[in-house]
C-alpha cells in the first residue's frame, strides 16, 4: 500500500427480516466504531417465522444476491436465525464473500446449564426445523431441551425497538409457554434463537417466573465478524458510514429514524429488486 493511502474501507452487510440484526449492529458499533455497515431488512415479508421454508429460501438467496451486487460488501452477516437455519449453505455456494450466520445458542446453553434442562425461544419456523434437533444431538445431548416457537415475540420486539410500549402480559404469556411445559420449572438457561429478542431482554429478565441465565448471541456474532474481518483485510478507521435498506417502507418513519440514528443510520431507502420471488 503506497504511503498516505489508507486501505479500502471494509463493508459489512447485515441482513434480517426486520430490526433483529440491529442487536448485532449495536455490538459491532461497540467493537468497531468506524466500520461501514449496510443493513437490509426484508420488511415486505416480515415475519419470516410464519413463512414456508422452500419459497423463503429462494427469496432470501435471490434478495441477498441482488443486494450484494448492489452494495458490494466484503462480508455478509445473516443476523436472522430463521434465515440462517435454512439458507446458509445456498448463500455460501452462490456468494463469493464470507457469510457469517446466526444459529440458536444450544451449544452455549449446554455449557452453562447446571440443571441440564435448557430452553430455547425462537420463531415457530426455527423451532420446528431439523437443524435444532441436530444442534441438540451434537452439542447438548445430555440436556433436556424445551423449545417454544413464538408467534408474537418478534412483533413485540419490533415495537420495543421503536420505543413503543408493550404489555407485560403479552411477554409473560409467551414465556409461560416454556416454563409451563413438563420439566419447565427445571429450566435454568434460555437461549435466544431469534435476533429480535435482544430488544426484549429487559422484559424477559424482569418477567420470568423463575431465575434464568439468558443467552443472547448478538455479541458473539459481532466477535465472529471481527475475526473474519481481521482475516481478510485492514479496516479503514475513517470509513464510518451506513445505509439502511428495507423491502417495504416503514409505517412510522419518524420513530424508525429516531431509533436507528443512534446506530449510525441517518437515512433509509426502499430496496425492491424486480426479480425476488414473493
Ligand atoms: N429475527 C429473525 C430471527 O432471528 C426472525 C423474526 C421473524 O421475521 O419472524 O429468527
Amino acid at each position: 500500500m503506497p504511503q498516505g493511502h489508507s486501505a479500502p474501507a471494509m463493508r459489512v452487510l447485515i441482513f434480517d427480516s426486520g430490526i433483529g440484526g440491529m442487536g448485532v449492529v449495536q455490538s459491532l458499533r461497540d467493537t468497531h466504531p468506524t466500520l461501514h455497515i449496510d443493513y437490509l431488512a426484508d420488511t415486505a415479508l416480515f415475519p419470516y417465522g410464519e413463512q414456508p421454508d422452500a419459497p423463503l429460501t429462494l427469496r432470501i438467496v435471490s434478495l441477498l444476491k441482488s443486494a450484494c451486487d448492489r452494495l458490494l460488501p466484503d462480508i455478509l452477516v445473516v443476523a436472522c436465525n430463521t434465515a440462517s437455519t435454512i439458507a446458509l449453505p445456498a448463500l455460501r455456494e452462490c456468494l463469493k464473500i464470507p457469510v457469517v450466520g446466526c444459529v440458536p445458542p444450544i451449544r452455549w446453553a449446554g455449557r452453562v446449564s447446571q440443571t441440564r434442562t435448557i430452553g430455547l425461544l425462537s420463531t415457530s419456523a426455527t423451532a420446528r426445523r431439523p437443524y435444532i434437533i441436530d444442534l441438540h444431538q451434537r452439542f447438548a445431548a445430555d440436556c433436556r431441551l424445551l423449545t417454544h416457537g413464538a408467534r408474537g415475540l418478534a412483533d413485540l420486539a419490533e415495537r420495543a425497538f421503536l420505543g413503543e410500549p408493550i404489555a407485560d402480559d403479552d411477554v409473560r404469556r409467551e414465556l409461560r409457554q416454556l416454563f409451563q411445559q413438563p420439566f419447565g420449572t427445571e429450566i435454568d438457561t434460555i437461549g435466544l434463537g431469534c435476533t429480535h429478542y435482544t430488544f426484549l431482554m429487559p422484559a424477559f429478565t424482569r418477567l420470568a417466573d423463575q431465575p434464568v441465565t439468558w443467552l443472547d448471541p448478538a455479541p458473539a456474532v459481532a466477535r465472529q465478524v471481527g475475526m473474519v474481518m481481521s482475516q481478510i483485510a485492514q479496516e479503514d478507521r475513517n470509513a464510518r458510514s451506513a445505509r439502511l435498506l428495507m423491502t417495504k417502507a416503514p409505517s412510522d418513519c419518524i420513530r424508525l429514524e429516531r431509533a436507528v440514528e443512534r446506530l449510525g443510520f441517518t437515512s433509509w431507502e426502499v430496496f425492491s429488486p424486480v426479480s425476488i420471488p414473493a
